[in-house]
């Protein structure tokens, strides 16, 4: 339970989803969101809200881009969204207000050397978000996306080509106009504020303490 909300929560790893049950009190779905987004929301249930969270980052400059990293991370960011989506609005026809929330990333808005292949994937799921608010709304389903600047997590605090994962996030603080990095609840409050927000769809927001404008 989260902000009143029950929570289903879906990782192919066991290990942090049990660690993460063990701080909220919620479900878990075991799965890879890319090879079975049907089965996924199946084994969920009955579903309100579908927050598409699920992302995976390669660091690759421009010359060693191929074809296989960028469809690997189409794949994640864009495909199993839009299936993971489909499911979800076939759970039930219209009714009640349910919406979808991907999460999406400023470096689509404002890249960054080496993070072409994600960048590129993170602004089809911008672009996603509005087909799915035009094609959904008949259905009551409202779709938005936010796009989080850099919030420490397992994600950033991995080293990137060997560097020092310290001295790289010191420095991208003081690219945040706010002066400091987002922490997961930062995003949280906004995915429940879009949650909650009946007037809201269509809608890409950046998230990013001001990184999109420094
Ligand atoms: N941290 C940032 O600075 C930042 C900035 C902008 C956007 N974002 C986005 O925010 C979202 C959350 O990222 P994070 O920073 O929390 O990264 P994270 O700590 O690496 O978490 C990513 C989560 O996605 C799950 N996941 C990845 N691939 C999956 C798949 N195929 N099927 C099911 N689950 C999958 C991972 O679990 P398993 O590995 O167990 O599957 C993990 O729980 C991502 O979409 C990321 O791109 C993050």
């Amino acid at each position: 339970m989260a902000a009143g909300h029950e929570v289903v929560l879906c990782g192919r790893r066991l290990e942090p989803l049990e660690l993460a049950a063990a701080q909220l009190d919620c479900e878990l779905v075991q799965g890879d969101v890319v090879a079975d987004p049907e089965g996924i929301v199946a084994r969920a249930g009955p579903l309100d809200h579908l927050i598409n969270n699920a992302g995976v980052f390669q660091h690759q400059g421009w010359a060693d881009w191929t074809a296989d990293t960028f469809e690997a991370l189409f794949r994640v960011h864009a495909v199993a969204p839009a299936l993971l989506s489909q499911a979800f609005a076939r759970q039930r026809g219209p009714g009640a207000d349910r919406s979808i929330v991907n999460i999406g990333s400023t470096l689509s808005v404002r890249p960054v050397v080496g993070a072409g292949p994600y960048a590129t994937a993170k602004a089809a799921m911008a672009g996603l978000t509005r087909s799915l608010a035009v094609e959904l709304a008949p259905r009551s389903i409202r779709a938005n996306c936010i796009l989080p600047g850099v919030v420490r997590t397992e994600m950033t605090d991995a080293p990137r080509d060997g560097d020092d994962p310290e001295a790289r996030l010191r420095a991208l603080a003081d690219l945040h106009l706010v002066g400091r990095l987002g922490q997961p609840a930062d995003i949280g409050s906004a995915v429940l504020w879009l949650v909650g927000a009946p007037w809201v769809t269509g809608a890409v927001i950046p998230v990013d303490g001001g990184l999109s404008l420094s």
